[in-house]
């Protein structure tokens, strides 16, 4: 009686509204997060070459910019930093007038109910690239069996746990710490709790992978390691139970929201991670993903519209709660026909 011919699944996929009852997964505006990347000036909306549709926005611009989003129904949206100036420490980062806690402020003013999360990272400030404090000979902490240029962990967290607070401080509601550098949350969540700031969330890019996906996001924030690459702190693509360790140890640490990044390559670690843990989980449909798509579609190769929107849908359906996408604008769009 299970089989054909009495099992006719095709049956459920004859109409509109068929398919539409028995759809499994359903994309949710309120679940994308739209990124930012803010700049120093006034006025200023720089185009990203590598990512049609998205520009470097300066303070003034991105409030007007989370206006519009918010008014579209979109709940949250991160943001990355291009600083006026890098040096070795990324002293931006901390500096409470540094470009992010700015974009935060102004942000919160223009539209108070917009969550702002702010990525926690060092790379965008620091002059190597580098996501934390580099191993130089002749300076703080230089530990000669580390091998020159080797990223420092804990000189890297004190430095995170300052920033975040500065960050949270300016209005951020959402710390994103993005390094892969061990014990980030657990820092971070003491200095917040440290500064009167307990209801500061967490979210943690707890399976960050080392991957080629991230190009065209290192010209739109101008953060390419200077030297080699960053495989010593974010992980090998090729690991699945290193992943779950790590989201484990974030889990103990006191992450409120867990993430893997990048998102279509990594469904599987999403899927584990979303199947193991009971925290809210967010995917990171990155750079590559979008840009490679932008390509394809100006070529007519391939249908913009149902390629983003096939692709979040398999992310959500993965297992992903909320999805940070570059898309997050056109899929309101989208989704609403
Ligand atoms: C900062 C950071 C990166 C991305 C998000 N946060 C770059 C990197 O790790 O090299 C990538 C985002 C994207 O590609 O869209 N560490």
């Amino acid at each position: 009686m299970n089989s054909f011919p009495a099992a006719r699944p095709r049956r459920l996929r004859r109409t509109t509204a068929l398919r539409g009852l028995v759809r499994e997964t359903t994309l949710r505006v309120e679940q994308l997060i739209a990124p930012l990347f803010i700049r120093h000036g006034s006025g200023v909306s720089r185009p990203i070459a590598s990512m049609p549709g998205h520009a470097q926005l300066s303070v003034d611009m991105a409030a007007r910019e989370a206006e519009a989003l918010y008014e579209l129904g979109i709940p949250a949206v991160l943001l990355f930093g291009i600083p006026a100036h890098k040096d070795a420490l990324g002293s931006e980062n901390f500096d409470p007038e540094g470009i992010v806690p700015q974009a935060a402020a102004a942000i919160k003013r223009a539209v108070p109910d917009m969550l702002v999360i702010s990525d926690m990272c060092f790379c965008e400030y620091t002059d190597h690239g580098h996501c934390g404090v580099i191993n130089v000979p002749g300076t703080e902490g230089y530990n000669p069996a580390l091998g020159e240029g080797y990223l420092l962990n804990d000189p890297t967290l004190e430095l995170l746990g300052k920033a975040a607070v500065v960050h949270a401080q300016a209005g951020a509601d959402i710390i994103a710490p993005s390094g892969m550098i061990d014990g980030m949350v657990a820092t971070i969540r003491g200095a917040l709790d440290g500064a009167g700031l307990q209801h500061t969330a967490i979210m943690s890019y707890a399976a960050k992978f080392a991957s080629a996906f991230y190009g065209p996001f290192r010209d739109a924030a101008e953060s390419p390691p200077s030297f080699g690459d960053r495989s010593q702190y974010q992980m090998d693509p090729a690991n699945a139970r290193e992943a779950l360790r790590e989201v484990a140890l974030d889990v103990d640490e006191g992450a409120d929201i867990l993430m893997v990044k990048p998102a279509l390559a990594y469904l599987d670690i999403i899927r584990q991670v979303k199947d193991r843990f009971s925290l809210p989980l967010a995917a990171y449909q990155v750079s590559g993903e979008y840009s490679m798509v932008k390509a394809a579609a100006e070529r007519g190769w391939i249908d913009e519209r149902r390629v983003a929107l096939e692709s979040l849908t398999a992310i959500a359906r993965a297992g992903a709660d909320m999805i940070i996408t570059y898309w997050a604008r056109d899929a309101v769009r989208w989704l609403r026909g």
